[in-house]
């Protein structure tokens, strides 16, 4: 009885701090609030998770209020004129604290997201994979022991409810123990969710989703059905996927329900029928990012974006983010210069790999994200080593202020090295010193300084 007491209370204090937001909010069920956004689209969320998810909500809309304030009117092709000077000034604000705060964490890492890289086996074969995963069986995977042990050990020095895994692959549902390995991480106090490709997804893995708690997914879709279906080299997931959204939508346990593209040559003019598509079938997040020059995307690079490809996709983002229908963001990768920074993701450039984002790979690898596999900058391995030991001791490389490592005239000179450090860790060429991927380079005068 108490409990429900501070449910009602709790709920009646999301109510008023939503409705001073102009969101509306109707009760359902008892547990189910149902919350309209300002264009009349709905959320549904279960009264457990609705604390935390309309403080999220208020942050995106408060962002979004500012961010169309700022945009109104501002004109990049004029520096001069007042409002685009504003605009300027208060985004060098803001990313002047996250310049700090990457400062800060130099010094003092605080690990908070862990990638596990379950499995490399996947099922697809994707034209893109960063991962160039495929059919093979590696023979080094690591053992569920090994990441029970090291999920116990991180438990014990840092708090399981103080990270948050993401379980990622090759395709983390094709391995079987995943759910008993899932198990044990929530019986320590562990949140997790998985980034999948959505096919082996059916009433069957959903009661092991519900059965774990598992808080939140991210399933890739590429195209519409023909475009998906070739990119990805596996007919009929198309559908699958379409029928995955449909069961998903039943997962009281979700926090975050997001559909992730990588836009490429091949999609990029079918942008707007998915969008379409998934405002149709309820969808309230959609990452669209960039295909990056990273594993098997290496030797398509007819696929990868070019200035005009880079600059329609931010465009689109920005327009779908300000319409408000959908929560539309871009990755977190790469500094996108001051014209695209802070509208097409709520927040700046920040590559956080080695500071607050570890990483397990496959066969057990201690590394800084999944995107960045290059042995030499491996740091350990679980299957001899203390994970805690190396987070806490190695790192090194991933911690020097970049500065002080970049030879390469270009980064050197450049006025935006300190909101944008060289990029992404995992574009860095570490044998050259110097950028696999420089949106300076390749956005020309769309880049604004
Ligand atoms: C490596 S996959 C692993 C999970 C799962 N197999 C899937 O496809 O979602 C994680 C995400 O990285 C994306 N990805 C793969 N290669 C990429 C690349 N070269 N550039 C950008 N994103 C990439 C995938 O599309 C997917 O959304
Ligand atoms: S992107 Fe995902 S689904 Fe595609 S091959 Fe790589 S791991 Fe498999
Ligand atoms: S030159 Fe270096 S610091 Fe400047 S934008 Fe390019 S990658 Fe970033």
């Amino acid at each position: 009885m108490a409990n429900l007491e501070k449910d009602i209370q709790e709920y009646d204090r999301l109510v008023e701090k939503l409705k001073a937001l102009n969101i509306e909010v109707q009760k359902d069920q008892e547990r189910n609030p149902v919350l309209y956004g300002p264009n009349g689209e709905q959320f549904i969320q279960s009264l457990q998770y609705a604390s935390d998810y309309v403080n999220q909500l208020s942050t995106y809309y408060e962002g979004l209020k500012k961010q169309k304030m700022y945009y109104e009117g501002c004109d990049f092709s004029d520096r001069r004129k007042k409002r685009t000077r504003d605009l300027i000034k208060a985004k060098k604000e803001d990313l002047d604290l996250l310049a700090a705060q990457h400062d800060y964490l130099l010094e003092h890492p605080k690990l908070t997201n862990l990638f596990l890289e379950v499995t490399l086996r996947c099922n697809a074969k994707c034209e893109h994979c960063g991962s160039s995963c495929g059919y093979d069986f590696p023979k080094d995977e690591i053992s569920a022991e090994d990441l029970k042990r090291t999920l116990l050990e991180i438990h014990e020095h840092y708090g399981a409810k103080n990270v948050f895994l993401t379980v990622t692959g090759g395709e983390p549902l094709m391995r079987k123990d995943l759910f008993d390995i899932m198990k044990y991480a929530v019986s320590l106090g562990f949140r997790w969710g998985m980034t999948t490709n959505g096919m082996l997804i059916d009433e069957e893995i959903i009661q092991k989703y519900r059965e774990t708690n598992m808080e939140s997914i991210s399933i890739s879709l590429d195209g519409l059905k023909e475009t998906h279906e070739s990119f990805r080299k596996v007919p009929g997931s198309f559908d699958r996927i379409m029928h995955a959204i449909d069961l998903l939508k039943g997962l009281e346990t979700l926090r975050s329900f997001q559909i992730t593209t990588v836009a490429n040559k091949k999609n990029m003019d079918e942008l707007e029928d998915l969008y379409q598509l998934l405002l149709s079938k309820g969808i309230k997040e959609w990452r669209v990012m960039c295909v990056d020059p990273i594993g098997r995307a290496n030797l398509n690079d007819g696929i990868l974006l070019d200035k005009e490809g880079l600059v329609r996709m931010y465009h689109f983002i920005t327009e779908k983010r300000l319409e408000g229908k959908m929560v539309v963001d871009n990755d977190c990768s790469h500094y996108l210069g001051l014209k695209y920074e802070q509208i097409t993701r709520p927040h700046g450039f920040f590559c956080g790999a080695g500071l607050f984002i570890g990483s397990i790979l496959s066969n057990g690898d201690i590394c800084v994200c999944p995107n960045v596999r290059k042995k030499e900058l491996v740091q350990g391995n679980i299957k001899t080593d203390s994970f805690v030991d190396v987070w806490e001791n190695r790192f090194e490389i991933f911690r020097k202020k970049r500065i002080t490592m970049v030879t390469n005239e270009k980064c050197k000179k450049c006025k935006s090295f300190k909101y944008c450090r060289g990029d992404s860790y995992h574009t860095w060429n570490y044998d050259e010193n110097m950028p696999n991927m420089c949106m300076k380079e390749i956005l020309e005068e769309e880049f604004v300084e």
